[in-house]
């Protein structure tokens, strides 16, 4: 164990939370609100937003995709510029705060702001951000991650930055009520799939990591479990745990995998699904291709996570497959497209981003791609 962490986003959780926004930008800042398609219209988040920016200079560019793309956040980018914003306060779930780490951090840039995503430019200035959270998931309100699709050429890829932390994230769980079935449910299947990526890899003995990860596991679960009688502290704990499942905490110091995260992006990019469908169409794939190699965490999980005497990884794998059915989530990629090409296209764009030797053994090459994509049609 070897590591340096700081997340230095302040949390400001809670019901009636939003009206604390102008306790948290100075009154100075130039603020650009970015949302996404109108939900925030629909569900009153924006007449709050509005309320607490009284009195403040401020914009506000909508219509960021889910998957969000470069072309319509490089129009936010102009609008900025244009009037000369300081601050970007994102009001959305993770396409929008992604969003905005993009802006803020292509703001001062005069070249293409898809070199963040090609390892091209790395920001040295950038727009300050807050967020207001309206979608449990990503964890993107307290991480530094961004995940950003051009339309173009049908690309998804990530970039990591300090500045993309943004400085406060508001967490209201009462604005998730205007969330949908699919909406919830993909929240639940993210947040479960990143505490996996961090914890089913390989036995390393960090107890804390390895515990508190069965404990944010535990707690999706029961919370799909008790998914037909959702109250108050239902949302709430919805919020915290996906938010607990990527802020870093867990994966510090301890071996990572995300190989359905890269599998699934470009499926995302090709195909315009989900995020989190396409990570439950993959990992139970994915961990049956692999379950020898990834036997030993199976096993742990099975009998701290699920609480059952498993005799072989595969049970395991078959809770885990149970659990995003049980959520009513189609597992099979035909479902979502009939391209026969899936394959090749994936693999292809998969070693066009360096994704050659990947997984937390590096052992997942294109022929095992193959084998997990062929199980997954
Ligand atoms: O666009 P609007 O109108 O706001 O509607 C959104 C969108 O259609 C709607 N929605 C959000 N909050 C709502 C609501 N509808 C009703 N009530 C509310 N309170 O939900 C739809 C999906 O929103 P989106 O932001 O796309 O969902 P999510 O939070 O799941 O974000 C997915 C994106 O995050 C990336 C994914 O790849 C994907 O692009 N990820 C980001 C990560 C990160 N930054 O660390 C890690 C993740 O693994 C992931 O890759
Ligand atoms: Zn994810």
């Amino acid at each position: 164990m070897q590591f340096t962490y700081q997340n230095p986003t302040l949390i400001e959780f809670g019901q009636q939370s939003i009206s604390k926004i102008n306790t948290l930008i100075e009154k100075s800042e130039r603020v650009l609100v970015l949302y996404g398609g109108g939900s925030i219209k629909k569900n009153g988040v924006y007449d709050q937003v509005k309320e607490a920016l009284d009195g403040y200079a401020w914009f506000e560019f909508g219509g960021v995709e889910p998957n969000p793309t470069k072309e319509k956040l490089d129009e936010a980018i102009a609008y900025g510029r244009s009037n000369e914003v300081s601050f970007i306060l994102a009001v959305g779930g993770g396409s929008v705060i992604d969003g905005a780490k993009y802006v803020a951090n292509a703001f001062y840039y005069e070249g293409d702001g898809w070199d963040l995503l090609e390892g091209k430019y790395n920001a040295t200035k950038a727009l300050k951000i807050g967020a207001v959270l309206t979608l449990a998931a990503t964890g993107s309100e307290s991480n530094t991650g961004s995940v950003i699709t051009k339309k173009e050429t049908k690309e998804k890829r990530f970039f990591h930055s300090a500045f993309s932390y943004p400085q406060f994230a508001i967490m209201d769980p009462d604005v998730l009520k205007s969330l949908d079935d699919r909406q919830l449910s993909n929240g639940l299947i993210d947040s479960f799939v990143h505490t996996c990526e961090q914890y089913l890899t390989q036995p390393h003995g960090a107890l804390a990591q390895d515990y508190y990860a069965e404990g944010i596991l535990r707690g999706l679960i029961e919370l799909a479990h008790s998914y037909d009688k959702k109250d108050d502290l239902w949302y709430a704990n919805l919020m915290w745990l996906a938010n607990q499942a990527l802020n870093g905490l867990i994966g510090v110091g301890v071996p990572q995998d995300w190989a359905t995260h890269f599998i699934g992006h470009e499926l995302s990019g090709l195909y315009g699904i989900d995020h989190a469908r396409t990570l439950a169409i993959i990992q139970p794939n994915l961990l049956t291709i692999l379950a020898n190699e990834k036997q030993e965490k199976l096993m742990q999980m099975g009998k701290n996570v699920f609480g059952m005497q498993a005799l072989t990884p595969f049970e395991v794998i078959e809770e885990i497959r149970n659990l995003y059915a049980s959520l009513n989530v189609d597992l099979k990629l035909s479902s979502y497209t009939d391209d026969k090409e899936v394959i090749s296209k994936v693999t292809n764009l998969l070693e066009k981003h360096g994704f050659t030797h990947f997984g937390d053994r590096g052992s997942i090459d294109k022929s095992v791609v193959e084998k997990i994509l062929e199980k997954s049609i």
